[in-house]
């Protein structure tokens, strides 16, 4: 409401204003200075007032965002900001800017998959060292990895094969872990022509999906995984997420096998002992995710599952979404008779409008979860094309979760600065900035994402105010609870003004 009002004001006072430079033949510099200065004020951190502390840090990383800048308008094929994510991270690593975000307190990650958490460098080099890891294939050529022979589970034609046995024999180990690791990962050189649709890196990403998820839910291994998520996620200065996990039950060594509760155990005492080691990082909690292609029946086992879980974890297991390609099918709409089924007021984080269709029924998915009542919308990237909705996130304050990266490698967008995120800064929707997957192209931690929402979204001459409103939006639109969150507020607080001082005294750039 306070947002509509101070709308409508600005909104007044710009036409005054130009009414006024019409009127009183007001200089036209002045007509175009007030047009310019109110949508600086209507879009997102506009409002947003730096102390004086920030205000030299903003001008200190402007000196350096404006030259990145400048650098890509002089040599466009070295441009940044409208590269694609596979061709331009040796560029983003070498980044000032890069370093500055690195480093920057960045509060939550809300929308992130556990599977697809991890770099996979750290999978290949840690977890295919475990011993016990196999690899199988199924009627695709598909690989999977395991701990444990389950033929049944893992549709597999061929034999089970020790990873370490083929490592051995294969004529350069070397290569051998990095071909192991190109089937969790979507790295190519070139995109455009090992991907030229759509279609062909979905039907690879969801792969990697069935690769690996079997591996990680074995006891030792989930341990070390989830271990090595919550270290990517502190060292990139995230304090806190919300999960998106498909659970299954945990096996081990002796074939013993846990029901789910198991793995929801194993998670919080894994958080447990990282919050104890470190203090400033906050924790993890759980959205429960499932698969949308399924059949209303297994639909309905998994709620009940659900209904289950959050009873039994009802601070930890905070919300349910349904996950896979949405082009692909089952839209929210054919699954409103089986959705009914939920426990009341439960949370929803539904993704929805993954999508470059328009009018499709993925797009429609936006409406539905809008009116299902969702508390935050993953992607929401085909909201910009539905001014009735877009209105409705924003009067209901329902946050977007913004994957940049996942979006450009998904095939969504090529070129950055064409993201309706940018429409979404410049208007203020609620947002905050997420990373999806990071482990599956070769991201880490949340900075990349944050590298390509200041310098190719946000306005040239955004700085310090965009980013922090973006840093505390993801404290404010997450699910903590009243005292969590006021923690959490306190913690993030500290460090970004630690990091304010880090900057000035020449220890970031
Ligand atoms: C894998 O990671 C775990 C947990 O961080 C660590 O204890 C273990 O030594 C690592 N193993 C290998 C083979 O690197
Ligand atoms: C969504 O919220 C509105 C307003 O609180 C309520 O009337 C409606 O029944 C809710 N819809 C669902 C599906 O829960
Ligand atoms: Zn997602």
């Amino acid at each position: 409401m306070m947002c509509k009002l101070l709308l409508l004001l600005l909104l007044g006072l710009l036409v005054n204003s130009l009414q006024a430079a019409v009127e009183t033949t007001l200089s036209y510099e002045k007509a175009r200075q007030a047009v310019l200065s109110a949508e600086e004020q209507l879009m997102t951190g506009g409002r947003t007032s730096l102390s004086a502390k920030e205000s030299q840090v903003d001008d200190l990383f402007m000196q350096y965002k404006l030259g990145e800048l400048a650098q890509g308008f002089r040599n466009a094929d070295q441009n940044v900001a409208g590269m694609h994510f596979f061709k331009a991270k040796p560029l983003i690593d070498r980044s000032s800017v890069f370093k500055f975000l690195q480093q920057m307190p960045k509060g939550a990650v809300l929308h992130l998959h556990n599977t697809a958490a991890v770099s996979s460098k750290w999978v290949v080099r840690n977890m295919s060292y475990m011993p016990g890891m196999l690899r199988c294939t199924n009627a695709e050529g598909r690989s999977r990895l395991t701990f444990r022979r389950a033929p049944k589970l893992h549709k597999c034609t061929s034999q089970y094969v020790y990873v370490a046995d083929e490592r051995r024999s294969s004529i350069d180990p070397v290569l051998y872990d990095e071909n192991l690791e190109k089937l969790i990962n979507l790295y190519t050189p070139v995109p455009e022509l090992e991907y030229p649709t759509i279609t062909a890196v979905w039907n690879k990403f969801q792969a990697m999906f069935d690769t690996l998820t079997e591996a990680i839910f074995y006891l030792p291994a989930f341990r070390a995984y989830h271990w090595q998520l919550l270290e990517e996620l502190y060292n990139d200065n995230v304090m806190y997420a919300e999960l998106r996990i498909s659970l299954k039950e945990i096996y081990d060594a002796s074939g013993r096998t846990f029901p789910q509760e198991q793995a929801l155990r194993e998670l919080q005492a894994l958080n447990d002992k990282f919050v104890r080691l470190h203090p400033n990082f906050i924790g993890i909690k759980v959205i429960y995710a499932t698969w949308r292609g399924a059949d209303a029946a297994t639909l309905r086992v998994k709620i009940k599952e659900f209904r289950k879980l959050q009873e039994a974890f009802p601070k930890f297991v905070i919300g349910f979404d349904l996950v896979g390609q949405e082009d692909k099918g089952k839209p929210l709409y054919e699954q409103l008779a089986v959705l009914k089924e939920l426990p009341p007021n439960t949370n929803l984080f539904l993704h929805a409008g993954e999508t470059n269709w328009f009018s499709a029924s993925t797009d429609i998915n936006l409406l539905d979860a809008l009116l299902l009542n969702t508390t935050r919308m993953g992607h929401a990237f085909a909201l910009v094309k539905h001014p009735i909705l877009m209105n409705a996130v924003k009067t209901r304050n329902i946050a977007v979760e913004l994957s940049p990266i996942s979006n450009q490698v998904l095939h969504l967008v090529w070129d950055m600065r064409n993201h309706p995120g940018a429409q979404y800064l410049a208007l203020d929707v609620p947002m905050v900035i997420c990373n999806d997957d990071p482990g599956f192209w070769n991201a880490k931690g949340l900075s990349y994402d944050f590298y390509y929402a200041i310098m190719s979204m946000a306005p040239n001459n955004a700085g310090l105010r965009v980013l922090k409103t973006l840093v505390y939006n993801s404290v404010r639109y997450s699910m903590l609870t009243d005292r969590e969150r006021q923690r959490a507020y306190q913690v993030l607080d500290y460090s970004w003004s630690l990091f304010m001082d880090k900057v000035l005294q020449g220890k970031v750039f």
